[in-house]
C-alpha cells in the first residue's frame, strides 16, 4: 500500500537514448598549482604519502580522478606560493624542478589513462623582456610552453594531452595560433589547446569571428561558471569545460557545492568536464584559501591527513564513468529541486547520478548562488531505448529502491547524492587512520645537505624560488646550501613582493629564535634577511608584517616590521663571506646576533603577535642559505 501511495505521488523521468545521445563526457579532475597547492604533500612520510595519492588517483578507491591539471611553474606567486620554471633564465632548461613532474608520474602510476593538462600562471621575467606581459614575443612564449611539453615526454614519459594559454588573464589570438603552429611543427599535433581559462567571453565570440583561431582551439575552458554557459559558446560547437571550479572550504557545504556543480555544469551549462581547484590542500592553512582542496594533507611533520567529503562526492561520478562515455540527452532538474545526469559507455552500461543539494548546503565560493527551493521527493525513472532491460542496474548509497518493469522509484532525501549504475567495480577505499594531527615541531633544523626534491621540505616560497645548490668549490661547510635563484621580477600573475621570501613553520609561533647562515652573491647590492612572526603570504605577500632582520653587502644591517621596510644601520663587518644571523623574539622585545655577537636589541610592535619564520633576499638576487634552525616556545 505504502509503495503504491508513494508511486502515485512520484514525479517521473525518462532515461532514454531513443533520440540519440548528448555530449561526450571528458572527465572530472583536480588542479595542482595556481600555485604551490601541493607544496607540503611531497615530504609526507610513507606510507601516508602513497595513501593520499591513492585516495586521489587510484581507480575504484577514492576520488579516482580522470584528469590531473598542473601549473607550468613560472617562478611567480600564483596564490599560495611560487612554482619553479623549467627555464629560470633564457639559456637555462631543467625538467627536474618542483614536484609537479613527480605528482603527474604518481597519478599515472595509479591510473595510466589519466588525462594530463598544463597551464601557465606566471612566466619567468626574461620572456617578457622586462615587460609584465607574455605576448610581445609570442614565438618566445610558445617555444617556452612547448619545451615544457617536450620535457615532460622526454624526461618523464608524460604525455600532456591539453595545454592552456594564461590563467585568468588576457589571451592573444596571434599567440594561440602560434602555439598551435609550434606544437604541430614539434610533432605534437595531438596536444589540444584549451582557451582561455577565464570567462566564456571574449573567447567564444573570438572563435566565432576568426576561423583560424577556431581551428587552433579544441576546448573552451571557463572558470567558476556558476553551472551556466552563454549562447555564443554553444554556437562555437566546441567542447565546453569548467576548467577551474570549486575553490570552496572542504567541509559539508564545500562537498555540497561540488556535488551540485558536478551534475549541473552539464545539465545547465553543457560542460563535459569539471576541474577542482584545488586537488589537495597541501599548503599552510593560513595562506589564502586554506583547505579549499578535495581533501586536506597539510601536516607532513605529523603524517596526519583528512579524507574530506568532496573525495566521496567525486567518487559518485568518477568510479562509475570514464572519459569517452557519453551523456544521455535525458538529463535535467528534479521537480522538487536537484538534478540528475545519466551516462553510457555505448555498450549497455548506464550510470545515473542524482543530487539533491539544498541551497544553503551547496554554496560555492563564487559566483553567488541564487535562491532555490528543494524538498525531499519521490522520483520514478523509466528506462527506455536500449536501456529497457534494467536487470544489471546496481545501486550505491540507495535508499528504499524499487525496480519494477524497467522503472525504479526512489525516495530522495535532501542533501544526498545517489549513484545507480551497472558498473560493479566501485568501492569506498580505506586505510587505517593516519597519525593524529600535531603542530609543526618547535625545534626544527635543516642543513640542506640531503635534497629529496629541488626545494627544501616545508619551506613555502612566496616570492622567488629557493633551490638546493651545490658549491663544488667550497672547501668548508657550505657545499650543500639552499639558493634563491630568481634574478628578475617574473611576468607576474599577482602581486609578488619586491623582495624574495620563503616561509616555514607554525603560524601560531610568537616567541622564538631563528638562526641561519647566509651568503650574498651580489657583492655590492646584496641583502638577506631572516624573520619571525611573518603575517602574510600568497597574494598578500607584499603586505607581510613581522620582525625582519636584514644584513646587506654594503656593510649595513636593519630591523624592520614589514617586508618592504627600510632604514639601515651601520655594520662593523663587511666582506664577501658567510654570515650567521640569529633573531630572537620574545614578547615585545627582539634581538639579533651576527656571527654569534649581539648586534642589536629593540622593541617590536604588538602586531602581528604571531606568524611564520622566514628567510629571503632584499631583491631578486642570488643568495644562499645554510644551517637553518628554529627553536620556538
Ligand atoms: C582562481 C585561480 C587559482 C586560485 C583560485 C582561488 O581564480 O585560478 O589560482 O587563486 O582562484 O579561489
Ligand atoms: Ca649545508
Amino acid at each position: 500500500l505504502l509503495g503504491s501511495l508513494r508511486s502515485s505521488s512520484a514525479d517521473s523521468y525518462v532515461l532514454s537514448d531513443d533520440k540519440g545521445l548528448g555530449r561526450d563526457f571528458d572527465g572530472i579532475g583536480g588542479l595542482s598549482g595556481g600555485g604551490a597547492t601541493s607544496r607540503l604533500l611531497v615530504n609526507y612520510p610513507e606510507p601516508y604519502r602513497s595513501q593520499i595519492l591513492d585516495y586521489l588517483f587510484k581507480p575504484n578507491f577514492g576520488a579516482s580522478l580522470h584528469i590531473l591539471k598542473v601549473e607550468i611553474g613560472g617562478d611567480g606567486q600564483t596564490t599560495d606560493g611560487t612554482e619553479p620554471s623549467h627555464m629560470h633564465y633564457e639559456d637555462d632548461e631543467n625538467y627536474f624542478r618542483g614536484y609537479e613532474w613527480w605528482l603527474m608520474k604518481e597519478a599515472k602510476k595509479r591510473n595510466p589513462d589519466i588525462v594530463l593538462i598544463g597551464l601557465p600562471w606566471s612566466f619567468p621575467g626574461w620572456l617578457g623582456h622586462g615587460k609584465d606581459w607574455p605576448y610581445d614575443f609570442p614565438d618566445v612564449t610558445a617555444d617556452y610552453v612547448v619545451k615544457w611539453i617536450i620535457g615532460a615526454k622526454k624526461y618523464h614519459d608524460l604525455h600532456i594531452q591539453y595545454v592552456g594559454i594564461w590563467n585568468e588573464r588576457n589571451f592573444d589570438a596571434k599567440y594561440i595560433k602560434l602555439l598551435r603552429y609550434t606544437l604541430d611543427k614539434s610533432g605534437l599535433e595531438e596536444v589540444r589547446i584549451i582557451a582561455s581559462d577565464n570567462l566564456w567571453e571574449p573567447i567564444a565570440q573570438s572563435l566565432l569571428l576568426d576561423p583560424e583561431l577556431s581551428g587552433a582551439v579544441d576546448v573552451i575552458g571557463a572558470h567558476y561558471p556558476g553551472t551556466n554557459t552563454v549562447p555564443q559558446a554553444l554556437k562555437t560547437l566546441k567542447k565546453l569545460w569548467s576548467s577551474e571550479d570549486y575553490s570552496t572550504f572542504n567541509d559539508d557545504v564545500g562537498a555540497g557545492c561540488w556535488a551540485r556543480i558536478l551534475n549541473q555544469n552539464y545539465v545547465n551549462g553543457h560542460m563535459t568536464s569539471t576541474i577542482s581547484w584545488n586537488l589537495v590542500a597541501s599548503y599552510y592553512e593560513e595562506l589564502p584559501f586554506g583547505r579549499c582542496g578535495l581533501m586536506t594533507a597539510q601536516e607532513p611533520w605529523s603524517g596526519n591527513y583528512v579524507v574530506s567529503h568532496p573525495i566521496w562526492i567525486t567518487a559518485h561520478t568518477t568510479q562509475f564513468t570514464q572519459p569517452g562515455w557519453t551523456y544521455l540527452q535525458t538529463v535535467g532538474h528534479l521537480a522538487k529541486g536537484g538534478s540528475y545526469v545519466a551516462l553510457t559507455d555505448g555498450k549497455g552500461n548506464l550510470t545515473v547520478v542524482i543530487e539533491t543539494m539544498t541551497h544553503d548546503h551547496s554554496v560555492c565560493i563564487r559566483p553567488p548562488l541564487p535562491a532555490f527551493n528543494l524538498t525531499s521527493q519521490t522520483a520514478t525513472f523509466n528506462l527506455q531505448g536500449s536501456f529497457v532491460s534494467p536487470d544489471k542496474l546496481y545501486t550505491l548509497l540507495l535508499l528504499r529502491n524499487h525496480l519494477v518493469n524497467g522503472s525504479f522509484t526512489l525516495d530522495l532525501a535532501e542533501d544526498e547524492v545517489y549513484t545507480l549504475t551497472t558498473i560493479t567495480t566501485g568501492t569506498k577505499g580505506s586505510y587505517a587512520d593516519p597519525p593524529p594531527s600535531a603542530r609543526f615541531p618547535k625545534a626544527y633544523k635543516d642543513n640542506f645537505n640531503d635534497p629529496p626534491f629541488s626545494e627544501a621540505s616545508n619551506f613555502a616560497d612566496q616570492t622567488g624560488v629557493f633551490e638546493y645548490f651545490m658549491n663544488t668549490s667550497d672547501p668548508g661547510p657550505h657545499v650543500f646550501t639552499m639558493r634563491q635563484v630568481v634574478t628578475q621580477r617574473p611576468v607576474t600573475w599577482t602581486a609578488d613582493a619586491d623582495q624574495t621570501i620563503s616561509v616555514i613553520g607554525d603560524f601560531q609561533w610568537k616567541n622564538l629564535t631563528v638562526t641561519c647562515d647566509a651568503f650574498m652573491e651580489n657583492v655590492k647590492n646584496g641583502g638577506v634577511f631572516i624573520a619571525a612572526r611573518v603575517s602574510k603570504g600568497g597574494e598578500e605577500v607584499r603586505r607581510a608584517k613581522g620582525v625582519f632582520f636584514w644584513v646587506f653587502a654594503n656593510g649595513t644591517y636593519s630591523v624592520t616590521s614589514d617586508i618592504g621596510g627600510c632604514g639601515h644601520s651601520s655594520l662593523q663587518h663587511r666582506s664577501f663571506t658567510w654570515y650567521t644571523l640569529s633573531l630572537t623574539v620574545q614578547g615585545q622585545k627582539a634581538s639579533g646576533t651576527l656571527n654569534g655577537k649581539l648586534l642589536w636589541t629593540s622593541s617590536v610592535p604588538v602586531e602581528p603577535p604571531n606568524g611564520w619564520a622566514a628567510i629571503g633576499t632584499a631583491s631578486f638576487e642570488l643568495a644562499q642559505f645554510d644551517n637553518f634552525s628554529v627553536v620556538a616556545e
